[in-house]
């Protein structure tokens, strides 16, 4: 029996693979007959953008040798290490080094699952965003998630060899985010929680790990990540103010659900599970550690900055911050 590619069979096999996630959507596509009329500062930042591009191929020197495992310096563990060490007692330096080498491959694999959500979310953007400029822009933000995923993909592949499947906060966040039907919901999830967070997690992270080559790849991300939030808070600027109430609790609906997700994220469950130890203390420890949450505490900084900014912050955002200990009391000065 001859087959051709549209074939039943063939359909169906290609959607049992595990390592596909698909999730339905309905949206609404739209064209803009208006050419004319610009917002300048989503039109500068994707000049910006043009001007910014660089080749995962060639700007990196891909012929350093990342060894796993290897000992390293002090000077290079201290900074992610110490989450692990905390005010404990000395925790001994083979375990420091495991976890240390672990916690990279963890952190560069969340990078990467992450920016290929980031790189699908924004595609979706291009169809449903109603104004020309901010379709133009999010094009030319997909090439720049194209290249992030390019650059930790072969990262992980040729240097680490080591990898961790996605955290299942970010695959709820990520399949919430793909069903949505609402376009600035899909900017507040990708633009604002995800990229928010990722961008300050790459800016801790780049000097906190060990080799030349992730730290310049997450550098020149880190770059590209600044002008994408910057993107999603220039293009939701004023969208809440007439909001109906009931359109407002459906935001702030989502807001918590993804925070909530997203707050689960930073207690390295799968680390502790990979390295054997007791997951449950991996976890207190993770949860209650002045430098975890202090750490957590900075990665979602900006995202309380820009929910500010939005008028998004509701009181029942502020509450969820401070349960999860996500934020000091102090961040939501001046609210009732
Ligand atoms: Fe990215
Ligand atoms: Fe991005």
């Amino acid at each position: 029996m001859t087959t051709t590619p549209d074939d039943a069979t063939l359909f169906t096999l290609d959607r049992t693979r595990a390592d596909l996630m698909e999730v339905d959507a309905v949206f609404r596509a739209c064209l803009n007959w208006d050419y004319g009329e610009r917002n300048n500062r989503i039109w500068s930042l994707y000049e910006k953008n043009k001007t910014a591009q660089w080749n995962a191929a060639t700007d990196i020197d891909w012929d350093y040798d990342v060894r796993f495992g290897a000992e390293l310096q002090d000077e290079h563990s201290a900074g992610v290490a110490s989450f692990v060490v905390g005010n404990d007692s000395p925790v001994p330096r083979e375990l420091l080094n495991q976890f240390r080498w672990e916690y990279q491959a963890w952190m560069v694999s969340q990078f990467l699952h992450g920016e290929q959500g980031a790189l699908v979310a924004t595609a979706r953007l291009v169809e449903t965003v109603p104004d020309m400029e901010a379709k133009v822009y999010a094009a030319s933000q997909v090439a720049d998630e194209a290249r992030h995923v390019e650059a930790y993909a072969r990262y992980i592949d040729e240097k680490l060899g080591v990898s961790y499947p996605i955290n299942p906060g970010l695959k709820a966040l990520l399949r919430d985010l793909l069903a949505e039907s609402e376009w600035d919901i899909v900017y507040l999830g990708m633009q604002v929680i995800v990229e928010g967070l990722a961008l300050a997690a790459t800016r801790l992270a780049s000097s906190g790990f060990g080799d030349p080559i992730i730290t310049s790849i997450t550098r020149m991300i880190a770059r590209d990540e600044a002008r994408h939030i910057a993107f999603g808070t220039v293009s939701l600027n004023g969208m809440y103010e007439d909001m109906t109430s009931a359109e407002m609790n459906r935001r702030e609906e989502f807001l918590l659900e993804a925070i909530h997700l997203m707050s689960r994220r930073f207690l390295l469950r799968e680390v502790w599970e990979r390295m054997d130890l007791d997951v449950e203390r991996g976890l207190r420890f993770a949860r209650t550690d002045p430098m975890m949450y202090g750490y957590r505490q900075l990665l979602f900084q900006q995202v309380i900055h820009i929910l500010r900014q939005l008028g998004l912050l509701s009181p029942k955002l502020r509450d969820l911050f401070l349960a999860e200990s996500l934020a000091r009391p102090e961040a939501f000065h001046g609210m009732p």
